[in-house]
Order: structure tokens, then sequence, then C-alpha cells
């Protein structure tokens, strides 16, 4: 249980305080069409392990240090009743080992929560669920800085959606008047869904989703050509992909994942796919690269992309940081989501 200490009223105290000082961002994402955002960012806000987030409908409230007492629970859902009338509360405790959700509901309370719904961002329809297989929603919030980011820049342009799970960013830039968009991930449920995002926008052309291992697919992209045996070991077959360079890459790996092909680790090897995505970028283009790995400090990682883009001889001409958006804020502005746009 969260510390007897935080009763009821200091959490509503805390919030209060971070609903307030969203008040502007929330005009703003409303204006813009977007109807989903982080109402409480407990790491920053003064409950670490407390997430409250809307999604459209839904008010997804997920604990991941400790769960809420049902006293707590019962004012933090009064609290919203009140103050953003009209959202279904569903309450996710993600507190027990690899983050699962912990906490069993009443039938009827499932069946809303396994509902697919849609919402809203930056005129973007997205599919989401509160509960379902896997663990998160199927929308990063703090990412929309990214996507609101590459739908700035894709008119006209091709990109290649890379570890694209539900494939919020292809479907954005797809949106936003990009020429052609390739995602690419190895789970067939996230691309299913990503599918699903491409049918809920009227696109006006049918975006690539690919099945593979990212390894693979940047290989061959690059013109590496597919690799059948890896240390020895009969590589799982991928669809065949013609080499070729795309005007943007997004590059947004998962911190830790192990693969037939190799392992995809933030903090002890982004240049393993750093350097594949940029030999995937025409010369001119520009690279978007995100690390969420909270120990790895900004200016340490910007070093090791600069290294690593000078050995393939595509020095980096031109770089900006994406800050996540205020939903999101950070202690002394090093939020744990790094996002660095290169112009290569
Ligand atoms: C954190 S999500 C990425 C979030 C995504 N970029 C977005 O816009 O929401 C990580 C994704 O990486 C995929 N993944 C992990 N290792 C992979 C690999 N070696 N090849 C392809 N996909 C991989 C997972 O299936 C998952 O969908």
């Amino acid at each position: 249980m969260m510390p007897p200490a935080m009763s009821a009223t200091p959490l509503i105290q805390a919030l209060a305080a971070a609903l307030d000082s969203r008040a502007a961002l929330l005009q703003q994402l409303h204006a813009e069409q977007t109807d989903a955002y982080r109402l409480f960012h407990g790491s920053v806000e003064g409950l670490p392990g407390l997430t409250v987030d809307r999604y459209g409908e839904l008010l997804l409230v997920q604990t991941f240090h400790q769960p809420l007492s049902p006293a707590q629970l019962a004012a933090l859902e009064d609290f919203y009743a009140q103050t953003q009338p009209g959202l279904l509360p569903l309450y996710n405790d993600r507190s027990a080992a690899h983050s699962r959700i912990g906490n069993p509901l009443p039938p009827q309370q499932l069946a809303q929560a396994m509902e697919s719904r849609t919402v809203r961002e930056l005129g973007v329809n997205y599919r989401i669920q509160g509960r379902h297989e896997g663990q998160d929603p199927w929308l990063f919030l703090d990412l929309r800085a990214g996507r609101r980011r590459v739908m700035r820049e894709a008119k006209d342009k091709s990109l290649l959606n890379l570890f694209a799970y539900t494939c919020g960013v292809g479907i954005a830039a797809a949106h936003a008047g990009a020429r052609h968009v390739v995602n690419v991930d190895f789970a067939a449920s996230s691309l299913a869904v990503g599918k699903e995002n491409a049918r809920l926008n009227d696109l006006p052309f049918r975006p690539r989703f690919i099945q593979s291992d990212v390894f693979s697919a940047l290989r061959q992209l690059a013109g590496l050509g597919q690799a059948k045996m890896v240390r020895g070991k009969r590589m799982p077959p991928f669809p065949p992909l013609e080499a070729r360079s795309f005007d943007m890459v997004f590059l947004d790996p998962p911190r830790y994942a192990k693969s037939p092909f190799g392992v995809v680790d933030l903090i002890n090897d982004y240049p393993a796919l750093f350097k594949p995505a940029l030999l995937c970028t025409a010369p001119g283009g520009t690279l978007i690269c995100c690390n969420n790995a909270a120990e790895v400090h900004r200016d340490a990682w910007l070093d090791q992309l600069e290294r690593s883009a000078r050995k393939v001889d595509r020095p980096i001409r031109e770089m900006e940081w994406i800050a996540p958006e205020a939903d999101f804020p950070s202690h002394d502005d090093q939020p744990p989501l790094k996002m660095a746009l290169l112009r290569v």
C-alpha cells in the first residue's frame, strides 16, 4: 500500500496541483484535437510510482511501486469525477514483478476495460485498450512530442519507423502528408493494432507494415544482405527487403530485448542499432533517436552518437533535443525519455 502518511488529503493536494499546472497545456491540447494526456506524473509531482492518464473517455490510474489503498483510490476517483467529469475510471496496479497488471476486476468492469476505444492526438485517431494481453494501452503519451515533430517534418518525405509497436509515429507521418511509410516490428499483435490505426484515419495511402526483426530489416535496407546464420545458428526467415534509404528514420527501441539477431541494449550498446539506422537515412535526411533509459545521461549518449556517426563516415551536421511536453515534467530538465533529432 502507499505509505499511510500519504492519506487521501495530501494525495488530493498533489493531484490538484498537477491539474492546476496543466491548465494552459490542456486548453492547447483540446484546441489541437487531443484527448489523450497525462494528468499526474507522480515521479516528479509528489508520489513516485503513481500515474494518471486520460485516454479519451478512459481515466487510467496506474501504480508501479505500491498499490493504492481502497480509500486512496476512492478519493482519487472522486477528485477526477468532480474536476474531469464523465471519464470512466480504470485502475491497473502494476507494482508486481515485470509490471504485470495485478488487480483483478469484477466481470462488468473487466469487460469495460477490455473494450477497444479511440483517442485523438493532434487530429489523428488511435486505438487504445485499458486491458489486453500486453501491458501498456497501445499509445505512449510521452512520445507525443516526437509524433508532433514528425508531423511537422513529414510532408512529401519517406519515413522508416523502427520498433514501431502500434505504429503511432508512422500513422502520424502518413496523416501529415508523408509520401511513403514503412513500420517495422517483430510483434504481429502490435502491427495488427497499427493496421487498425491506419484504418481509423483517412490516410492518402496505405503504410507498409513489416513483421521483422529490426536487426535483419536494417541489414537488408542498408544493403548488407540477409544474415542466414548468426553464431552458428540458422536464423528465422524474415521478409526479404530491397536496399533503400529514407528521408526520415525514427528509432525508438525498448530498453532491453533479446532476439536471435542481436541484443537491444540502450545502456551498453546503442551504436549496434544507431549505425545501421544511420546507413538507412538518406544523405541530407533526418534521424530521430530515442533512449528512455533514465541512467543514460543525455550528454554522454550524444557523445556516443557523434562518435558512432563519424565511424561510419556520416557525421551529424545539426542536432536538436525534442523534450517531452508539459504533462511529463522532469527534474532539472533531464527527462528519462531523451529524443535527439539529427540532420545527417
Ligand atoms: C517500447 S516499444 C516502442 C514504442 C514505439 N516506438 C511507439 O511509437 O510507441 C518496443 C517495441 O519493440 C519491439 N521489438 C523489440 N525488439 C525487437 C526486435 N529485435 N526487432 C523488432 N521489434 C522489436 C517490440 O515488439 C515493441 O513493439
